[in-house]
């Protein structure tokens, strides 16, 4: 029987990622940052949504994911929340509000669930510190989702490149992924990570991985997508396929719109109220 109440069609849990990947289903997660999209995307049926502190980038126009605030992200994932019904919604805890102290992880998590209705965060790292953290927020009932590799809230530091490179580097991305499942976090995200690497990572841990340019061997795969969708067109990493290109048509219908507007062909008789 199921537990769960309410209308709508069932929600994708944590429980069910980890099925899928017992059962060699691929998962299949995208970004949004908005009600429509939002809708759209859980529409076409992706398992997972997550508000990406990407939307730096591709909704605010900055350098970097850095400057994103806890506000930011709850704001969109408000507006996210509404448009999706069956993927599981799991949100970015941006820059310095999980690193700080457990404290702060414990109450910017917690708004975040208690705010936009999402079922989970993630946050990016595996040291010690952070493993802590996320156990603490196990604890607490927040579902934690983890990120490897290229971590891009640490650009200042690691710069845009392929992680985890070399036999240390390698097993220390390793032992973090399981430290990471240890503490109980329920996937994790492995980003510009070789992909002999991220399948050994994907081999070795029960929980499932989710790669964004880490080859063939995870568990499932996550695109930013504005980048997907060509909407992003100045982007164009080798790992990124993209599968429509909606930034022509835009340009088109616009270009359209303004010839129209100019030549009077728009409106016409027929958009005219008697
Ligand atoms: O912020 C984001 O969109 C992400 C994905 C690229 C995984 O973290």
């Amino acid at each position: 029987m199921s537990t769960q109440r309410g209308s709508g069609p069932r929600r994708v849990t944590v429980a069910e990622l980890r099925e899928m990947k017992r059962r060699g289903e691929k998962i299949a997660a995208l970004t949004a940052y908005d009600y429509l999209f939002a809708r759209l995307v859980d529409g076409a049926g992706v398992d997972v949504v997550l508000v990406g502190d990407s939307l730096g980038q591709v909704i605010l126009g900055l350098d970097t994911t850095v400057p994103v605030t806890l506000d930011d992200m709850i704001h969109h994932a408000r507006a996210v929340r509404r448009g999706v019904e069956r993927a599981l919604l799991v949100v970015d805890l941006p820059f310095l509000t999980y690193q700080v102290s457990r404290e702060d992880a414990l109450r910017n998590a917690g708004r975040v669930l208690q705010e936009t209705g999402a079922q989970a965060v993630k946050l990016e790292g595996g040291s010690p510190e952070i493993a802590d953290t996320v156990a603490a927020l196990v604890r607490a009932g927040i579902p934690v989702m983890g990120h490897l590799g290229f971590t891009p809230q640490s650009v200042h530091v690691q710069g845009v490149r392929v992680q985890g490179k070399g036999e240390e580097a390698a097993e220390r991305m390793m032992a973090e992924a399981r430290r990471l499942e240890q503490a109980g976090a329920f996937s994790v995200v492995l980003e510009l990570v070789p992909g002999p690497l991220a399948a050994a990572v994907t081999e070795s841990v029960s929980i499932p991985t989710i790669g964004i340019g880490a080859g063939v061997g995870c568990d499932g795969q996550v695109l930013v997508l504005h980048d997907m969708l060509g909407l992003n067109t100045g982007f164009n990493p080798r790992f990124l396929r993209r599968f429509a290109d909606v930034g022509q048509a835009v340009t088109d219908g616009v270009g359209e719109y303004v010839r129209t507007v100019k030549d009077g062909a728009y409106p016409g008789p027929e958009h005219t109220f008697e």
